[in-house]
């Protein structure tokens, strides 16, 4: 930039003085990226741990919009300024487009399953219990090979820890909505619900940290209060038992060092000398980042979760293995909420922040992706430094404007048409954006098709990597390579005796011919 520009600036001529205008301005910008790039080395380290986000529900557009809030178009977000990125094509083994439960399985198991099925690989249908019990079919998650490997492994979740993200990790189940033993249907009684899984099975019970919600579905009919209601259409446990209890009971058996909380408060102040952490500090969900309870007595942020999951994960000497969900994204993009959806990425990318600054870039690969897309869309022509929240532009046609940000499927609070009836005719009038508050976390955006709810999307998401290996996450792969790559980084799984044997025949040949010539 000039200095008269400068000068101009701080003497608050800012439109006069538009650095838009100046080739320099845009050449330094660019310059800067290429240094930045020119910069970038292959760490071939093994990565000793790994802290894998999803951000569920998070597509590009939601991180385009996460930017544009958090600092203006040129703003890079904390895992943008990753040197490695890639994008990953998110199908399922029978549905173009996924849910949370098959996609999360394809990350963290590297096999592609059936819509609404977790832990389990193609062959067994949604909600078909039979199948599921057939053991061959059972895959083991990041999380188990972390395990098998010697080191910690844990997960964090803004939902409940019972839900479709987290449940893969150490649960087979042909129904995602098999929580509890109340939803399970009576052709399902010989399947176990996923939260017994969590607390009586083999990885469930050794995971080292296990932080979210879901009280209700662990601690038989659980009282809900009106900060931290029950809901009547997920599950409720009834059968009497307190899964809670029972951890408890299980640590102590077997002498284990552990720590059960249950608010903020509790959290931050957990023992030092820990090795288990168990935290559920809501029935249901967490709430929304925005209107959670932040007191002492509240739930904790999903940095405060992240950043005691590391304190204990760190203190296993052959590192360990994370997952970290911002969950609320997709709840928020689900109910047509984009502001709430957008300040939730916002929330995560601050725990992605702070990951970055306890681990060190030698030894630790973070990764940062989503398990499917929504269907947010981001609409022309909004002028530079405009809200992304607010007006893009009035419509020809209807001479009503547009919001920027708008669904292509959505619920009822989504529709873009108000029916009227005037002078005995009845219209179809579209919803006029400038009269209401489209900056509320509440807002709902218009969606092109009416549904119950918005749906996923199912463009590809975009994969984020830095430490060790982290060049293995760029180009366009499969949304279960994921899994292969971190397994390779990490030397676990089918990576924890060296390589496969293609790659050291690989490997050989290369060092052969090296020597050759
Ligand atoms: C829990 O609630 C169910 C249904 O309301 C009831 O049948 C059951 O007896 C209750 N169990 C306990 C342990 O209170
Ligand atoms: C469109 O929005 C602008 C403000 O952004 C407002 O001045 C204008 O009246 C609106 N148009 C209609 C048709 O309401
Ligand atoms: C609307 O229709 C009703 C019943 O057919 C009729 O009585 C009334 O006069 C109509 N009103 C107008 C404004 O046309
Ligand atoms: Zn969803």
């Amino acid at each position: 930039m000039h200095s008269w520009c400068v000068v101009l600036l701080t003497l608050f001529f800012i439109t006069t003085c538009s650095s838009q205008t100046d080739q320099n301005y845009w050449k330094s910008l660019a310059e800067k990226e290429l240094e930045e790039a020119l910069q970038v080395r292959f760490n071939l380290r093994t990565a000793k741990n790994v802290i894998l986000f999803v951000g569920d529900g998070m597509g590009p557009n939601t991180i385009t919009a996460a930017r544009i809030y958090r600092g203006g178009e040129s703003h890079r977000l904390a895992f943008e300024k990753f040197p490695h990125v890639g994008l990953l094509k998110t199908y399922s083994a029978n549905k173009m487009v996924p849910d949370s439960a098959c996609s999360a399985t394809a990350l963290f198991s590297g096999i592609k399953a059936n819509l609404g099925t977790l832990g389990v690989d193609a062959t067994v249908p949604q909600y078909d219990c039979e199948a599921s019990l057939n053991k061959e079919a059972w895959l083991d998650s990041l999380a188990a090979f972390a395990l098998k490997a010697g080191k910690s492994s844990g997960l964090v979740t803004t939902m409940r820890v019972t839900h479709a993200t987290p449940a893969p990790l150490y649960a087979h189940s042909a129904s995602r909505s098999w929580e509890c033993e109340a939803n399970m249907p009576a052709n399902a009684k010989q399947c176990k619900d996923i939260a017994r899984q969590l607390v009586e099975d083999w990885p469930g019970r050794d995971l080292h940290v296990v932080l979210g919600g879901g009280r209700q579905v662990l601690v038989s009919n659980s009282t809900g209060t009106p900060e931290d209601p029950i809901s009547a259409w997920s599950c409720y446990r009834q059968d009497g038992r307190d899964l809670i209890d029972e951890y408890r009971r299980d640590k102590e058996d077997r002498n284990l060092k552990y720590q059960i909380v249950s608010n903020t408060r509790e959290l931050l102040n957990i023992e030092n000398d820990i090795d288990y952490l168990f935290g559920i500090f809501a029935n249901e969900h967490l709430q929304y980042e925005f209107e959670r309870n932040k007191s002492p007595e509240g739930q904790p942020s999903i940095s405060d979760m992240t950043k005691a999951a590391i304190q204990v994960l760190s203190k296993n000497p052959k590192g360990y293995f994370l997952m970290v969900e911002g969950g609320k994204i997709d709840m928020a993009h689900h109910r047509g909420r984009a502001k709430t959806a957008v300040d939730e990425t916002v929330a995560m990318e601050r725990a992605v922040q702070l990951a970055v600054d306890m681990t060190s870039d030698e030894d630790t690969l973070i990764i940062v992706t989503s398990d499917h897309t929504h269907t947010l869309s981001i609409n022309g022509y909004p002028d530079r430094g405009a809200s992304i929240f607010g007006i893009a532009a009035e419509s020809p046609f209807d001479h009503k404007n547009y919001t920027t940000l708008s669904y292509g499927t959505g619920g009822p609070g989504s529709f873009q048409y108000d029916i009227k009836t005037i002078d005995n005719k009845t219209r179809a009038e579209r919803r006029e954006p400038s009269k209401e508050d489209t900056e509320s976390y509440h807002y709902v955006q218009i969606a092109a098709i009416p549904l119950d709810e918005n749906s996923h999307g199912g463009g590809d998401v975009a994969v984020y990597a830095k430490g060790p290996h982290s060049h293995l996450f760029h180009s366009v792969h499969e949304q279960h390579y994921v899994f292969q790559a971190i397994a390779y980084a990490a030397k676990i799984g089918p990576y924890s005796n060296g390589y496969t044997t293609k790659v050291n025949i690989l490997l050989l040949t290369t060092a052969v011919l090296i020597k050759l010539f």
